[in-house]
């Protein structure tokens, strides 16, 4: 199993929904800049539209980040490209579309490595594993991603299907063994909310064969973080984390 994150040792950053504290999330825009930002690889989230396509956008309903309402999986793709996806974050992005899964992979390919989630409920959508191995095959770039969840049973279906995908298992808890936890999924990560890790959490993954990537909203503290040990940071804003990163470099 290669490492999740990349090929090299960590840690690394990973531009969460590209750069969301700069662009409009889940956007070409946002990826550009997390990339111009030193992020080492690029967090997306995607849905299906009702015409079997993947779509890249975080929230199942349209109302949040686009001028579209109801939700992503009753819109065709053509319907969703029509929508504007960048003016509620700033007019200036007014020309901001929802990407397809397969425009970011082309994007991607041989550039950054892709984390990406799979979302599901409150709908659930039962062939979403399925339709993402579809367009990593089509785009050839299996090697170039992990996929990551917080749906544990598609974590464990997508590694019943592509056992050599890395995964990892998100929550938000302290939980009492976060390790049986990946392992019921066979997942090869560990993705808890900041807030709730511990040093011992690290110690226990790394102990485990599994490495640890903490994601949370912007008042993440990353020196905290790097501190103990994670393997990845995720970060609305990737110069913070590389910022520290830099630091700690410069203090050695
Ligand atoms: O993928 C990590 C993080 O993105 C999970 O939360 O809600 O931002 O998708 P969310
Ligand atoms: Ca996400």
């Amino acid at each position: 199993m290669r490492n999740a994150f990349g090929d090299r040792p960590g840690p690394y950053v990973i531009g969460h929904r590209g750069a969301a504290g700069y662009a409009p999330e889940n956007t070409m825009v946002s990826f550009e800049r997390g990339i111009a930002l030193r992020a080492d690889a690029i967090e997306l989230d995607i849905h299906p539209t009702s015409d079997g396509e993947l779509v890249v956008i975080h929230d199942p309903t349209l109302e949040r980040t686009t001028n579209g309402r109801g939700l992503v999986s009753t819109h065709s793709l053509a319907q969703l490209k029509e929508l504007d996806a960048g003016t509620w974050f700033d007019p200036s992005f007014r020309d901001c579309r929802i990407p397809t899964l397969g425009e970011v992979l082309e994007w991607a390919r041989g550039r950054t490595k892709i984390l990406i989630e799979i979302k599901q409920g409150p709908i659930f959508y039962p062939s979403i594993e399925e339709m993402l191995l579809a367009a990593l095959d089509r785009f050839q770039v299996r090697n170039d991603v992990m996929v990551i969840s917080f749906d544990h049973h598609s974590v464990r279906k997508l590694k019943q299907l592509a056992p050599e995908i890395p995964a990892g298992i998100l929550y938000a808890g302290r939980c009492i063994d976060p390790v049986a936890l990946a392992r019921a999924a066979s997942a090869d990560a560990l993705m808890p909310h900041w807030a709730l890790v511990t040093k011992e959490e690290v110690d226990a993954a790394h102990a485990a064969g599994l490495l640890i990537g903490p994601w949370g909203g912007q008042e993440q503290n990353y020196e905290y973080l790097l501190a103990m040990g994670v393997d990845a940071v995720l970060a609305d804003c990737p110069d913070r984390p590389r910022k520290v990163m830099d630091e700690v470099a410069g203090d050695r």
